[in-house]
């Protein structure tokens, strides 16, 4: 930062920002604000991918048209929570040791490239801005690891961009300085709104090409940690039971290309109008939100994106670190149970006044314009 001597006169230097994400959520939720700071005079924007999720990640940078100028490509199949986290300490300290020293490293949400790119990024003293800071359950096993890692995201930034006021308290909660605390919305909302059309053409999609659209739509979505084992055996199992009995419904699962996922819900899902498919490139499945009659998921991105195309959404855990849109109403968190889950499906199909009490347009999450917040707030870091 601060200024060059050029020809006698006083030129200012561009801050030098670093952008670090590897998975599909991070990127779509980064994607709109690498976009925007590509095309500001003031900021020499940079993107490094640790690749942490390979096709799913690259499908996001292709739609968006990114191309990174840094990619560790660490990805491997089967890999542990201190595979990515050994990797991206090693691979971001090369690329600031030896490629370029941003000003400004930035970092999304709770993942694990995320927690060690900002790791790595405190080692060398480089300040770290979070985006999508303070979502919090309180519970460190739930989910498992992203509560820690965006805890301990939280302690090592500089400054943090909150989605919501709520997520600000979280932090003051946590005694972060209130000044390096802005509340900004939600990058998905921005990302949202570039990607959705009212008259999305689906049957131009080769993917989606088995789906049956004149049915109701029921799209589901499950891939958390926290859910591997018993609690994602009985959640299929309950959901192929809804299926069974609600042939009316089409229920598309655009499976998580985690091998143990996508043999788990082979085994499964026995009914024929579960329809299990690769995921989805973020505009068909943008556009699949809005199509749906309403969700099923663990997902978190999806708890934002769904009430604001007014989708009811039940969430397929036992506690949310977005309780906005629950107290809107448009979401419920309805645990793991087998039995619950089934009941509450069934509520939901058979109780139009339950259907339409959840079915309303509501975005706590911002207005589409959390990116340009972000990049006046870095602007004005330049001195
Ligand atoms: C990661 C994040 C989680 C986030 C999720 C979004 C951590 C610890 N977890 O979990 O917070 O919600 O991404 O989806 O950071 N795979 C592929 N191709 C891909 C992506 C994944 O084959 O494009 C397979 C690989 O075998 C990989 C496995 O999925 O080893 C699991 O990926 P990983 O990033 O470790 O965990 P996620 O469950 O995706
Ligand atoms: N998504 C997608 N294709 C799919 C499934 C999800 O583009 O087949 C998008 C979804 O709209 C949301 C994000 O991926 O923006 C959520 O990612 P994921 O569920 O993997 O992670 P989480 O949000 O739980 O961290």
């Amino acid at each position: 930062m601060s200024y060059i001597v050029k020809n006698g006169d006083y030129h200012m230097k561009k801050i030098k920002v670093l952008s670090v994400f590897g998975t599909r959520p991070e990127a779509i939720k980064m994607a709109p604000l690498v976009k925007m700071m590509e095309n500001n005079k003031n900021i020499d924007s940079k993107v490094l991918v640790t690749g942490q999720h390979r096709q799913m990640l690259d499908s996001v940078l292709e739609i968006f048209n990114i191309q990174p100028d840094f990619d560790l490509n660490i990805m491997k199949h089967g890999q542990t929570i201190q595979d990515i986290t050994s990797k991206v300490l090693y691979g971001v300290n090369d690329i600031i040791v030896n490629k370029f020293r941003p000003d400004l490293l930035l970092v999304h949400g709770d993942t694990s490239t995320s927690f060690s790119a900002a790791l790595s990024a405190f080692y060398e003293k480089v300040p770290v801005g979070h985006v999508e800071a303070g979502l919090r359950t309180g519970n460190i096993y739930s989910p498992y690891p992203e509560e820690m890692n965006r805890k301990l995201i939280g302690s090592l930034a500089t400054y943090h961009f909150s989605p919501t006021q709520n997520n600000k308290n979280n932090l003051l909660k946590e005694n972060i300085s209130e000044n390096n605390i802005l509340v900004t919305g939600n990058t998905v909302i921005d990302a949202l709104h570039s990607v959705t059309k009212n008259d999305f053409d689906f049957s131009i999609y080769e993917d989606l090409k088995n789906i049956n659209f004149d049915k109701k739509i029921i799209l589901l979505t499950c891939h958390r940690r926290e859910n591997w084992g018993k609690p994602m055996e009985d959640i299929f199992e309950a959901i192929n039971k809804i299926a069974l009995e609600y042939n009316e419904y089409e229920i598309v699962y655009p499976v998580h290309m985690n091998p143990a996922i996508v043999q788990l819900a082979e085994e499964k899902f026995t009914a024929n109008n579960v329809k299990r498919i690769k995921p989805l490139e973020y505009v068909e499945f943008a556009n699949l939100i809005a199509k749906s009659d309403f969700i099923l998921t663990d997902s978190g991105g999806l708890q934002e994106e769904a009430p604001s195309l007014g989708k009811p959404v039940l969430v397929l855990r036992t506690e949310t670190e977005r309780p906005e849109a629950v107290e809107a109403g448009t979401v419920k968190v309805i645990g793991v149970s087998k039995d619950k889950i089934y009941e509450e499906i069934k509520n939901l199909i058979t109780n139009k006044n339950v259907y339409d009490s959840m079915a309303n347009a509501v975005n706590p999450y911002g207005d589409g314009h959390s990116c340009e917040r972000i990049v006046t707030f870095i602007e004005s870091l330049i001195k």
